[in-house]
């Protein structure tokens, strides 16, 4: 399955997102694939610093700054796809491949503009693929405090916008994320018993449920 990671805005948590979606993937025995189409290269600096550190699993990331559709299709795993607003060509061939566009979206009202305009691009300029792209959108960076209303006010906006689904699991702001791509990890092989690495685990699950169910029959 090709999982395109995107938005408009940088800072949204695109490359955050798409290497510990990788790393979950590659420890839980899937064949993973990442594509980094970003010239900032977020994903493939990760993925070099874990080599230089000998951090297991090794990620097999393809930094390139152009990708045809039938590439990503090539691939028999999970595909994740890492782009950026900066290489639109790239962003958008990968959009046409896509079974599902996964839309991190910080809690704040220009976050929600942007992925606005960023649905009007993939309407306008994108052929979907015959069995239907799923757009999921979801919050990262959501307050952790629960009275701080923008993280509900954005899943609400998010709801009203055409053709997407909103995921009801969200991604907190927590400083493990920050802190643990430094050292090239993800926040469950740094800390795994933290609130962070169990968010993280619930929300990977959902997106990936066959997975768990294997576990729960070996
Ligand atoms: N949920 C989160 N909590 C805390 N920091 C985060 C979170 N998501 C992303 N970040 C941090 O925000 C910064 C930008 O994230 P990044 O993934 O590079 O965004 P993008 O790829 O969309 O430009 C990075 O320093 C990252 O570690
Ligand atoms: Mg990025």
């Amino acid at each position: 399955m090709i999982t395109v990671i995107a938005n408009l805005k940088g800072g949204s948590g695109k490359s955050t997102i798409a290497f510990n979606l990788a790393v979950w993937l590659a420890s839980h025995g899937e064949k993973v694939v990442g594509y980094d189409l970003d010239p900032q290269c977020t994903l493939s600096d990760l993925a070099e610093l874990r080599k230089e550190e000998e951090v297991k699993p090794e990620l097999h990331i393809h930094s390139v700054r152009a990708v045809l559709q039938e590439q990503l299709q090539a691939h028999p795993g999970e595909v994740l796809v890492d782009v950026g607003a900066a290489n639109m060509a790239a962003m958008k061939e990968a959009l046409g491949a896509a079974d599902r566009v996964l839309i991190p979206v910080p809690p704040s009202q220009a976050d929600v503009w942007a992925t606005q305009r960023f649905l009007h691009i993939i309407k306008r300029d994108i052929k979907a693929n015959p069995n239907g792209t799923e757009l999921l959108a979801f919050v990262n960076r959501a307050d952790t405090n629960e009275s701080i209303p923008e993280t509900g006010e954005t899943e609400e906006a998010l709801g009203m916008l055409p053709g997407i689904q909103v995921l009801p699991n969200r991604i907190k702001l927590r400083t493990g994320f920050r802190r643990s791509l430094s050292e090239g990890q993800t926040v469950f092989e740094m800390w795994p018993n933290s609130k962070a690495a169990k968010e993280f685990h619930v929300f990977a699950s959902a997106l990936y449920p066959e997975l768990n169910r294997i576990r729960a029959v070996n």
